[in-house]
């Protein structure tokens, strides 16, 4: 097994709009229109970068994933990374096999980019929530 390309870095925002706004208009980003995910919990903004894509996050409801990440980071922060693999449900049996905990039930779920997605417990990666897709 092994992790492929970088495909985003999720960012929480409390204005989606300010930050969607800083991302075109100072860093000349390509971003673009604000889609809901009801099955996330969230309000997404792509950018697209040469490399990889930013998330801006922003909670769709009160009881959104991302309404608690942003009650401890009232400015926003880095909300989780996200790396490609080739076949989600064998990366995910190598990950358990080598004692990473899955979040939620264990099974993918459909991502914002429509392909099956797994996060995997922060506690086991330095801190920090990433999230598998299958490319
Ligand atoms: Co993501």
């Amino acid at each position: 097994f092994m992790i492929g390309r970088l495909n985003h870095v999720a960012i929480a925002v409390p204005d989606l709009t300010a930050a969607a706004d800083q991302y075109r208009e100072t860093l000349g980003a390509k971003v673009g229109p604000s889609q809901d995910e009801p099955d996330h919990g969230v309000t997404v903004v792509f950018i697209e970068l040469e490399n990889t894509k930013i998330e801006l996050l922003y909670p769709l409801n009160e009881n959104s994933p991302i309404q608690g990440f942003l009650d401890k980071n009232p400015l926003g922060g880095i909300h989780h990374i996200c790396y490609e693999v080739d076949n989600i449900l064998e990366a995910r049996d190598h990950l358990i096999l080598k004692g990473s905990r899955i979040l939620g039930n264990g099974e993918p779920k459909i991502g914002a980019h429509g392909k099956p997605v797994l996060f995997l417990h922060p506690k086991d990666f330095t801190g920090t929530l990433v999230e598998l897709e299958q490319a």
